[in-house]
């Protein structure tokens, strides 16, 4: 089909986007200046949820499968990386939006009622696609978070929480990882002897350390057999199960290892790209803490103590989500189980040859 020639304007809907401010405080004829930047800030942010939950639903239908085409790995990045790229826009809008000042800002303020940046469909959509539980959320207003959108959008939002999330089919493909136990290697028994190592040469470093009197000593065997302890909640599935219960992991045991495996041996070349992924997962989501902490301080800077046009405790409310809204919070626990290159265990010949760039001339 051949398209007939489009302009810029045409093309863009420049008149209907450029109709889309309507300033509250001049329907009653007290225009505040500043209402024009914030309704364009937050159109802004819309657009660019917009393009994320894009991004996100074209990772999760690829990801969503049996087998991960190696070809499709890069644009998953490729992606994620674009994610991030926009949230460092969104992080910046809160700079701009910042440039009105609370007085000015209480010029309209009132006539907002009570609307609130809570009943922003897509990034409720944003969060649930990410992996976010509807049991994990801090309850607002007390009642379940969708009962603050009209029929179709809670409908949509309850639906999300039931399909694929970027949380799912992530700890999916961790838990079909290859290559952590064949004939000759089996990843997780080498990596327990490693670790046991360590803790025998650390051992004998504290009684060897000529400045460390007896009070210090005790003190760092202390800490280390806290450290051991800690590793063991890894070492045994049972426990492991226990703490996940006590919710403090929510990645299934065999998705941890996977995901530890690729970390620790991240330099073969077949790594590389999982480790990208994993890297941008949880870039996007401390980008995503980052902004949940700035638009908090935001709203502090804006209205103090008062509560928000939704109704909720304003600051504290968003505070409290900042640290309870994480959703890969377990693959930043996992740096407590890294160990040193010098310290990995080695692997086999024949599993080299296939982590490595095979090129058969
Ligand atoms: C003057 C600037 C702003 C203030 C004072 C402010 C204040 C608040 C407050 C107090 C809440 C808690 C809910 C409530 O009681 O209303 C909230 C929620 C929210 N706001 Fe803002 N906000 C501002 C700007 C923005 C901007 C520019 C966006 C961009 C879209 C935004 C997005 C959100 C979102 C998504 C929530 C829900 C967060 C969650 O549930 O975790 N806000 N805002």
């Amino acid at each position: 089909m051949k398209l007939p020639p489009i302009s810029y304007h045409d093309y863009l809907k420049i008149d209907q986007l450029l109709g889309c401010q309507v300033l509250r405080s001049e329907q009653v004829k007290l225009p505040a200046h500043d209402e024009h930047l914030f309704i364009i800030v937050h159109q802004c942010y819309e657009l660019w949820f917009k393009q994320i939950i894009k991004e996100i639903d074209s990772a999760i239908k690829i990801m969503n499968s049996e087998r991960i085409n190696e070809n499709d790995m890069g644009l998953i990045v490729s992606r994620f990386e674009r994610i991030k790229q926009i949230q460092k826009v969104m992080d910046m809008q809160i700079d701009v939006l910042e440039t009105m000042t609370p007085m000015d800002f209480l010029e309209f303020r009132d006539l907002l009622l009570p609307a609130s940046g809570f009943q922003s469909f897509q990034f409720k959509l944003f969060e649930n696609k990410m992996g976010l539980r509807a049991e994990d959320r801090i309850v607002y207003n007390n009642v379940r978070y969708t009962e603050h959108f009209e029929d179709k959008s809670s409908q949509t939002l309850k639906e999300s929480e039931t399909q694929p999330s970027l949380f799912s089919v992530v700890e999916k493909w961790l838990e079909r990882t290859p290559f952590l136990q064949d004939a000759s290697f089996d990843f997780w028994s080498s990596y327990k002897q490693a670790v046991e190592k360590m803790f025998v040469l650390e051992t004998e470093m504290i009684k060897e350390n000529p400045l460390l009197n007896e009070e210090a000593k005790a003190r760092n065997y202390k800490i280390m057999e806290e450290s051991q302890k800690i590793f063991a909640g890894l070492f045994s599935e049972s426990e492991f199960n226990l703490g996940k219960k006590q919710g403090h992991w929510r990645l299934s045991h065999k998705a941890i290892l996977a995901a530890l495996f690729i970390h620790l041996y991240r330099d073969m070349p077949i790594l590389h790209l999982p480790y990208r992924l994993l890297s941008t997962l949880k870039d996007i989501d401390e980008n995503l803490t980052y902004w949940r902490y700035r638009h908090a301080l935001m709203a502090q800077r804006m209205l103090g103590t008062k509560v928000g046009t939704g109704g909720s405790s304003g600051s504290k409310y968003l505070k409290d989500s900042t640290e309870k809204h994480k959703i890969f919070q377990d693959f930043f626990q996992l740096t407590t189980f890294f160990i040193p290159r010098s310290k990995l265990p080695e692997l086999p010949n024949d599993l080299t040859i296939k982590l490595d760039f095979y090129y058969k001339g």
